[in-house]
């Protein structure tokens, strides 16, 4: 687990044993274990109770085609992994299913409503979040401030209006002991005061993620959320992970690497040239054929292996 050197070595087969990232660490409630054992894994298969549901969603760059997601159901309450090699069109799904892209054509549906063409600050509200890498000017304001920010990001409120306006002080107070409860879950109370842009990668990250939590959503969605992660923080990451599981809450995250793919999912979905091209549990999904020939067929860098990398594609997000 070295380098950022492009490799195409194919990890999928390699069942957890040691090389797992759990370790030792606290035990999390797993309240939907055993649901996906009688779910067969064939792409658009059906889930016991869906959170989301995308259908025949399509978008093209140019002439490229970069999703074209016939079928989707996503799994109310579970961990779903988004994988695949690069360029397959991850990001851009991601991107479309939170509002910050629009399809070409196709639907996308958020307990049982639809959410086509929703702007992504009025998704928080219905429970669904998303993290970003933190800009610029976000590096610029104190943990704590960042935190608050995210509510009203999130909120779709008017940051000056709550901070000068009387009539929000009440709010405010609320939501300043919201995040300092937040950042007290997350380890962070310590570095309330400093600026986001003294922060290491793996500390920005949780942050993003304790941020994400200020709207309490019912839809968490992590956008490479161990991406540039030290080791010791990536731990600290899964369980946090893990304890929105615990919470009900549903995850769906991008990730390329296997081992932290295998710890912490209930489910993969495999893309592959912008189409889902196969859909598993993490045991069974590394001896799928067509998610084989699929990496071995890419040209991937990162893709499955232990990249420090921390610029994916998310240049989008920003
Ligand atoms: N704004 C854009 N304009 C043109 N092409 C784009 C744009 N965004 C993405 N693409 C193309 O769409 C395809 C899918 O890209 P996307 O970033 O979604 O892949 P990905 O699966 O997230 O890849 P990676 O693992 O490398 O992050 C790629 O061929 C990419 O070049
Ligand atoms: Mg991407």
């Amino acid at each position: 687990m070295t380098g950022n050197e492009p490799t195409n070595e194919i990890v999928l087969g390699v069942t957890a044993g040691g090389g797992g990232a759990a370790g030792a660490e606290m035990e999390h409630d797993n309240p939907v274990a055993g649901l996906f054992d009688d779910i067969e894994g064939t792409p658009g298969v059906a889930k016991p109770d869906p959170i989301l549901v995308a259908k025949g969603v399509r978008r093209s760059f140019g002439g490229l085609v970069a999703v074209d997601v016939d079928y989707l159901e996503v799994q109310r309450g579970a961990i779903t992994a988004l994988i695949g090699p690069n360029g397959a069109g991850k990001t851009t799904f991601f991107n479309l299913l939170t509002g910050f892209d629009k399809a070409d054509t196709g639907h996308v549906e958020l307990n049982g409503d639809s959410i086509d063409g929703v702007a992504s600050y009025k998704l928080a509200s219905r429970g669904m979040v998303r993290t970003f890498q933190l800009t610029k000017a976000l590096s610029k304001l104190s943990v704590l401030e960042n935190m608050k920010l995210g509510a009203k990001d999130q909120g779709g409120e008017s940051m000056a209006k709550a901070l000068i306006t009387p009539l929000w002080r009440r709010r405010e107070n609320e939501v300043e002991e919201q995040a300092r409860g937040l950042l007290d879950r997350f380890n962070l109370t310590h570095m309330s005061d400093e600026f986001a842009g003294t922060l290491s990668g793996g500390q920005r990250k949780l942050v993003e993620m304790a941020r994400a939590l200020m709207t309490d959503p019912e839809l968490v969605m992590l956008d490479e959320p161990m991406a540039g992660v030290n080791p010791a923080l990536t731990q600290s990451l899964l369980g946090h992970v893990k304890q929105l599981r615990a919470e009900k809450r549903t995850v769906i995250f991008v990730e390329h690497d296997m081992d932290v793919v295998r710890d912490i999912s209930d489910w993969v979905v495999v893309m592959a040239e912008g189409r889902i091209i196969a859909e598993g549990t993490p045991e069974s999904i590394g001896k799928n054929q067509a998610v084989v020939d699929a990496y071995l067929g890419s040209s991937h860098d990162s893709a499955l292996d232990f990249s420090d990398d921390d610029t994916p594609s998310e240049a989008s997000d920003a």
